[in-house]
């Protein structure tokens, strides 16, 4: 007979795989040699058959099923058996042949892709992403869905979130922060160009690892390397590595960038070791997961507190640049709001125009209503009605971002998702710990670290996102947190009555 302990070591096994999996693709982003390139995809190619052959073999189906059943189990492993029960059923809609034409479409959709961004012609691109939509397309009646056909791609990224949902939310930002944005603009001009003086790499990368100590990221169970795009990736909450990127002639792309993934690695780092390969030791949702990087990065990160505490330092690395430069002044520049074309270089509250105008334009391209060849010519109006801006290359405009060459419909939400979930958990944190602010400015972030810990981390997928949310702060998503972080913040930056 077999029982619970079988299920783990199983479960743990296919985890393993998959973390073999992250090592090779960190790998492949951060110091790879260039030729690697074609047997590392053979390699994750052949690790990604053998972990899709375990998650779907029947004997592990038997004991899903078997332990379902099984009233003798507690909570937590009734919650790991529901969870990975959930995830077979999933992983089996798909066909060994659907992964196969997956992988090799998003190969070269992803060439092509480089390719057109690099010519700035929209064209070279169309044909791949085409099949991408119809892959896509494909994908949502294979999984299934109730109302909308997208909804079946939230549900990949954002487990249980849904098409009506991510309506309701972009309408708040429709109805409240862009008449706040254009009040902002249409106020007073920040000046932030020291920011774009010339800044020694090797300096704002000592900076950067300071920032990281200080959040409480462990240097034994992580590391930092240089990437061509930051990112964070975990191999197990004793290995949960954090990237950067350093422009020399841009202080503020390191900077946040380095705050930012390090909350991401916080999150990994305070997942329980002893839970190690089930769900209980795996983040809930991409959105949960944005929502720690946004708040360290914002909420934290992008604080007056924060940088009294901190310009100091940031100071000593750059007397001479810094030189006329005070904390304030300082905290206004790192939080100058406009309308930019680049969603990566966006500030915070114009970044989630940049994710509605890619929702539009996902939802209208799976349910129909828009045409990849109509693309460039949405993008550039959408930009112009959202952002008020013109767009003077596809470069900059529709090829900007990689995620569709990447074959991800269904991921842009998360992110705004992620920073109103941070906005509602940073103002119930402000709640229980007391002076929060003047612990900041003391650069002692323990205690929010503790109730993250507490709170989010430590409980991997025990509760889904709506119910720990509600958990945590007594209700559901709630746009009015964001609404109202950004009023009391912005009305003072800019002065605004
Ligand atoms: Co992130």
């Amino acid at each position: 007979m077999k029982d619970y302990s079988d299920y783990i070591n199983y479960s743990r096994k296919i985890y393993d795989v998959y973390m073999s999996m992250s090592v090779l693709n960190w790998d492949m982003e951060t110091h790879m040699p260039k030729n690697g390139n074609k047997f590392r995809a053979q390699q994750l190619s052949t690790l990604a058959k053998i972990a899709y052959d375990l998650e779907t073999d029947n004997n592990y189906a038997n004991l899903l099923e078997q332990l379902s059943a099984d009233n003798s189990l507690d909570n937590d492993q009734k919650r790991n058996i529901y969870l990975s029960n959930k995830k077979f059923v999933k992983r089996k809609k798909y066909s060994g042949e659907f992964i196969q034409r997956q992988s090799n479409l998003i190969s070269t959709a992803f060439k092509d892709w480089r390719i057109a961004k690099e010519k700035n012609d929209f064209n070279l691109f169309r044909q791949s992403l085409e099949e991408i939509v119809k892959l896509r397309k494909e994908e949502t009646e294979l999984l299934g869905y109730s109302n909308h056909p997208y909804d079946a791609l939230l549900d990949k990224y954002e487990p249980n979130l849904t098409t009506k949902d991510v309506d309701l939310i972009f309408k708040d930002v429709k109805d409240h922060l862009v008449p706040f944005i254009s009040k902002i603009t249409e106020s007073n001009h920040i000046d932030d160009s020291f920011f774009y003086q010339k800044f020694d790499k090797q300096k704002q990368w000592d900076f950067g690892i300071e920032l990281l100590k200080q959040m409480g990221y462990d240097f034994d169970s992580g590391r930092q390397d240089i990437s061509a795009h930051p990112f964070s990736s975990h191999f197990s909450p004793e290995d949960a590595r954090v990237t950067t990127r350093i422009d020399e002639n841009n202080l503020s792309d390191m900077i946040w960038s380095c705050i930012h993934e390090g909350g991401h690695a916080l999150y990994e780092q305070g997942i329980l070791c002893e839970n190690y390969g089930t769900p209980l030791g795996n983040s809930i949702s991409l959105g949960i997961h944005e929502s720690q990087s946004r708040l360290w990065e914002n909420h934290v990160g992008r604080s007056l507190p924060y940088w009294k505490n901190n310009y100091n330092r940031l100071q000593s690395f750059f007397p001479e640049k810094l030189k006329n430069i005070d904390y304030k002044i300082f905290y206004k520049a790192c939080n100058n709001v406009k309308s930019s074309l680049i969603r990566t270089n966006a500030d915070e509250l114009t970044y989630h125009l940049h994710v509605l105008i890619r929702y539009e334009i996902e939802k209208g391209l799976i349910e129909g209503s828009i045409q990849v060849d109509e693309l460039p010519s949405k993008w550039n109006s959408l930009y112009k009605k959202y952002l008020d801006i013109d767009v003077p290359s596809d470069s900059m405009g529709v090829l900007q971002d990689i995620h569709w060459s990447h074959g991800s419909f269904g991921y842009f939400p998360t992110y705004t998702i992620g920073s109103f979930y941070a906005a509602q958990f940073y103002n119930q944190a402000s709640n229980e710990i007391s002076n929060i602010e003047s612990k900041i400015e003391k650069g002692d972030t323990e205690e929010l670290l503790k109730w993250l810990r507490e709170k989010i981390h430590k409980h991997g997928q025990r509760y889904d996102a709506k119910d720990l949310c509600k958990k945590i702060t007594g209700e559901e998503l709630n746009f009015k947190y964001f609404m109202n972080y950004a009023k009391n913040k912005y009305s003072k930056i800019y002065d605004i009555r």
